[in-house]
């Protein structure tokens, strides 16, 4: 297989869903369709059991289990299919995020009872600044659910993006009948099974009485309806004509039931045709094509190993063009150094092994003792900065104190090594000097209490900090000499709730949505913004 083809056939991509929705069990079932495992219940992956949410070590040590399951390679078809997996917890949605940056393409799962949910709302904000293209699987079937037209309503109310049905179901519940596959034009015919793939009729005209036969006279003449709506309502879609969904305008909708592994394969079977390989990615010098000889690549997340005694961690690289080898010299851009790699590991199913090469489009992970920090970049000798790895803003705030004045040093190398990796975002006050930590949930400041004790033997205590949001601020680029003195203005009356980022970028703390709706109307040429690049 040549170069070129190698990189064409790769699918990377990431599942996400509001938990519950059906997430794991798509991905074990969209496994076993690749072969990677053989029964089901085989992918434990890293969902957090509900039970478990007070206790972090529990879900630490779950989602130390879960390295393994982050990314889960396999082939069909002649594609190389890899799956990034997202910690279902909502105190790891910057995890989630982050990994959205590696993907090629998502697939969006959601409840065919209860619809669009917060988490599924917040990804997708992520998918659509990213332009990423997305499908969409409505799940659970099996059980009653919203009228399905109702359903494509909401998904594109609420998700901001077109949809157009690529199956149509027979009702739901008790009485779900299965799909007309508008894609495949086939009629699939459901039946509750959870080991065996259901077979599936060609019927290119949906006039067929057969339908009538095999569904019911009442059944076939609502679907017939239903897909005359469809036709003159939604666009068309065919793999010829994919240009809405590469753009992340449109996302194409398949009906099924993960648990019965009904419209799985259907769903797998378009999204090969359809989804992007390896896309061009941007960096600040210059566009990085997939398909370039040189290899280049950049850490998007790192995954810290919770055993004190070994403060060794894997560093997530997503490759974004050429072939990465083993033993061969890179550049690590940011520490200006060559830095070669002896155990690099790809993940394959659920199996992690040490690989000779990787390419675009593939991650890989590298053993780190420290070397890296989210956005690293690695390259055969370029000076290259990959863009599109913003930080959000957090939900929660607090000051962190030293407890043990003894220790200020180990306190200051630990949060600043834990903030490269990810695990939460430091702001300094630039009136007090005063450091805050923000996170996206209350379980990441339990994890950083611990670790700065356990593997820095540093102590913090914190202290509340009432804080709506933290925006980075930027001048009018329009009006270049108003915005100035705006901003002159902002940071002197504003003083007490600026800070710095851990880039030193200006950051507003606004501790309610009235103080920073007031700002944004006050300072016209002053941008505020959610995420810290725009
Ligand atoms: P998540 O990763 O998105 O959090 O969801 P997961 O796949 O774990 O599924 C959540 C629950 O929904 C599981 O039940 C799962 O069996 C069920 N489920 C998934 N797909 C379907 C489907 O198509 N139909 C129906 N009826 N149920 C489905 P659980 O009881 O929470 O867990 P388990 O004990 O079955 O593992």
């Amino acid at each position: 297989m040549t170069f070129q083809e190698e990189i064409l056939r790769r699918r990377t991509f990431a599942i996400i869903s509001h938990p519950d929705a059906g997430k794991t069990t798509l991905t074990e079932k969209l496994l076993l369709y690749g072969g990677a495992i053989h029964v089901a219940g085989a992918v434990k992956s890293n969902k957090i059991r509900k039970t478990a949410t007070s206790d972090w070590m529990e879900i630490e040590k779950q989602r130390g289990i879960s390295v393994a399951t982050s990314v889960m390679g396999f082939e069909y078809n002649d594609y190389k299919i890899n799956i990034l997996d997202t910690p279902g917890h909502q105190d790891f949605a910057e995890d989630t995020f982050r990994t959205l940056t590696a993907v090629d393409s998502v697939i969006i799962v959601i409840d065919a009872a209860k619809g669009v949910e917060t988490q599924t709302r917040r990804l997708m904000q992520v998918c659509r600044m990213r332009k990423t293209p997305v499908m969409v699987f409505v799940n659970k079937m099996d059980r009653e659910g919203k009228d399905p037209f109702d359903l494509l309503d909401e998904i594109e109310a609420e998700l901001g993006i077109h949809v157009t049905p690529l199956s149509w179901p027979i009702n739901s519940g008790q009485r779900f009948k299965g799909v007309y596959n508008i894609f495949q034009h086939t009629l699939d015919l459901y039946t509750p099974d959870k080991t065996h793939v259901t077979e599936s009729i060609r019927y290119d005209d949906v006039n067929n009485p057969e339908i009538d036969s095999l569904v019911g006279g009442q059944d076939a003449d609502k679907l017939r309806q239903d897909l005359e709506l469809i036709t003159e309502v939604y666009p068309e879609f065919t793999v010829s004509n994919t240009a809405g969904y590469l753009s992340g305008d449109l996302a194409p909708v398949f009906f099924g039931s993960a648990l019965n592994t009904f419209g799985v394969k259907e769903l797998l079977e378009c999204f090969v045709q359809i989804a992007p390989s390896p896309r061009p990615v941007s960096t600040e010098e210059r566009e990085v094509k997939p398909e370039e000889q040189q290899f280049t690549g950049f850490v998007f997340k790192i995954h810290a190993n919770m055993d004190p005694n070994h403060r060794s961690c894997i560093a997530f690289v997503k490759i974004c063009s050429g072939k990465f080898e083993r033993n061969v010299y890179y550049q690590h851009v940011r520490l200006n150094q060559k830095m070669r790699f002896s155990a690099p590991t790809a993940f394959m199913a659920q199996k992690k092994e040490t690989v000779d090469e990787a390419y675009a489009g593939d991650i890989i992970g590298l053993p780190d003792t420290g070397n890296f920090k989210i956005g690293d970049t690695l390259t055969s000798g370029e000076i290259l900065h990959f863009k599109g790895l913003p930080s959000f803003s957090p939900e929660m705030f607090k000051y962190i104190e030293n407890a043990d004045p003894m220790k200020q040093k180990q306190l200051d190398k630990g949060v600043n090594q834990l903030m490269d990796e990810g695990v939460a975002q430091l702001f300094v006050n630039q009136a007090t000097g005063r450091k805050i930590i923000g996170t996206v949930g209350q379980l990441q400041f339990e994890v950083i209490q611990y670790r700065l004790e356990h593997e820095y033997n540093a102590r913090c205590k914190w202290e509340p900090l009432q804080m709506y949001k933290a925006c980075w601020i930027e001048p009018d680029p329009d009006a270049p000499a108003e915005a100035a003195e705006e901003l002159r203005l902002f940071k002197q009356r504003k003083s007490q709730y600026l800070a710095f980022d851990k880039e030193g970028r200006d950051v507003f703390l606004a501790d309610s949505a009235y103080l920073l709706q007031m700002a944004q109307n006050d300072y016209k040429h002053i941008r505020f913004h959610f995420t810290s690049e725009f």
